[in-house]
This record gives C-alpha cells, sequence and structure tokens, in this order.
C-alpha cells in the first residue's frame, strides 16, 4: 500500500502548494492513503476548521498536528470524530481529541517529544500502551513523531522498530536525508520537511523571527514569502506483514 506523508504545512501558500501538488502525485504513485502535518496551516501556526477542510478537499485523509494544536481555539471544538484531524497522543489525559484514527485499515498516531518541545506524557509509553490496548489492530501503522532533537527521534523509531510500519518526524520544518528502513522493517525519516515558502526561517517571516532572535522581542509569526517547497515521504507498506518494502523522500518546488 501506498501512503504519502507530507510534513507542517505553512499557511495559505503551504495550502495552495498541497493543492497544486497532492493531485497530481496521488495518481502518479497511485496513493492509497495520505497524511499530512496541519499544525501550522492558519497563518503559520494552529488549525483552524477551514484550514482543515482546505487539506481534507485537496485529497488528506488524515491530519496530524503537535505543540501548536491549540493556537486556534476553534480547532477545539471539532477534534473528536468530526474531523480527521488527531493531535498528539501523549497530551494529559483530559485534552480534547484524540491520539490515532484508524483510515483505509491504517492506524495513523501522532506522538510528541520531550527534548526542547514541552511537559508531556511519555510518548514510549504511550505508545506501547496503545499497541497493547486496542482491538482489532490494522496491520499497518504508521507513526507521525513531532518533536525536536533528532537524538530522540531516532530512539523512538528503534525503539517501535519491528512494531510499526513506519516512523516520521516532523515539527522542524527542515527535512533530514536519513529515510531509511531500520532492521525489523520499519520505515524512518527524522523529519519530512514542511510545505511552505523557502524565503522565510522555517516557514515565517525572515525579519520577524531576525528581530526576534537579535532584539529579544516576542514577535507574532507571520508566514514568509517567495515559492514553497512541498516536502513528503512516500511509503509502500505490504498490506500482509505491515512491514515497510521502501520509503521514498519526494520534494516539489513551485515555480
Ligand atoms: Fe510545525
Ligand atoms: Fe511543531
Amino acid at each position: 500500500m501506498k501512503i504519502l506523508a507530507i510534513g507542517d504545512v505553512i499557511g495559505k501558500p503551504g495550502r495552495d502548494a498541497v493543492k497544486q501538488f497532492l493531485p497530481g502525485l496521488i495518481n502518479e504513485y497511485g496513493v492509497k492513503l495520505v497524511i499530512a502535518n496541519g499544525e501550522n496551516s492558519a497563518h503559520g501556526i494552529g488549525i483552524t476548521v477551514n484550514t482543515a477542510r482546505d487539506l481534507i478537499d485537496a485529497g488528506v485523509d488524515v491530519i496530524t498536528t503537535g505543540n501548536h494544536v491549540w493556537a486556534q481555539r476553534d480547532i477545539m471544538n471539532h477534534l473528536d470524530g468530526e474531523l480527521p484531524v488527531i493531535r498528539p497522543l501523549n497530551f494529559p489525559p483530559g485534552a480534547p481529541g484524540c491520539g490515532y484514527r484508524i483510515s483505509n485499515n491504517v492506524l495513523v498516531v501522532n506522538l510528541i517529544g520531550r527534548i526542547f518541545v514541552g511537559q508531556y506524557d511519555c510518548p514510549f509509553r504511550a505508545m506501547d500502551s496503545l499497541l497493547s490496548t486496542l482491538d482489532p489492530m490494522p496491520k499497518i501503522i504508521v507513526v507521525d513523531f513531532h518533536a525536536e532533537a533528532t537524538s530522540e527521534k531516532v530512539a523512538l523509531g528503534r525503539y517501535l522498530d519491528g512494531r510499526v510500519s513506519a516512523v516520521y518526524g516532523t515539527h522542524t520544518h527542515i527535512g533530514t536525508t536519513d529515510s531509511h528502513i531500520l532492521p525489523n522493517g520499519t520505515a524512518y525519516v527524522t523529519d519530512i520537511g514542511m510545505v511552505g515558502p523557502m524565503d522565510s526561517i522555517i516557514g515565517d517571516d525572515v525579519d520577524n523571527v531576525l528581530t526576534s532572535f537579535l532584539v529579544g522581542l516576542p514577535h507574532r509569526l507571520s508566514v514568509g514569502k517567495g515559492f514553497c517547497a512541498f516536502d513528503a515521504i512516500l511509503l509502500d507498506i505490504d498490506d500482509e506483514t505491515g512491514k515497510a518494502e521502501s520509503i521514498e523522500r519526494i520534494r516539489r518546488e513551485e515555480t
């Protein structure tokens, strides 16, 4: 089964790039499930019902999120089943929404890291708990690990190797070159990257972010300029065993 996973989508330019590239990729590769990280889809920070619908209309089946999921509060009341939007599984008990979703017989799980990201429950044990309780368990399991530290991401990949079909990273907005299949058959990449403007600092306006670094003043996150890059990974997973056959990096750029 071919699954396309798309990195953090940044604001309207990112959503427009998804609309531009996704239908062609679905056709070209025979993609059966599309996952995208939508935590930056509203003005570069957070997600709303409208930006989620934009991605769904473009062909996205499941939207994962991360540390910015509550930045636009209107999404809070729409996370319980109405929209295929999930938030990290290891958020504290009582948080709205759900940390996983089954779509097209694939279990998609969202986890969040703790190093340089925030105070969350243990992502390793949260995943253990889900794997030991969910019944029936789909053969194909894909994990979006929304985390900052490369060490934590590789560690989770190794921890879940052979127990899930794929572990991929989001959150840094910078793609890494280490896509490969781990020894026990789990596809892995430390970060997919982003769908967002390249005249930016990880998707945000250059001057605003530089001012924040140079002067220390708080800044409003605002979306960068120019053409968008579209970063994704294409997974091919064996339907019978749930093991990964291949992981391939996909990159498109607007002209
Ligand atoms: Fe992000
Ligand atoms: Fe993030």
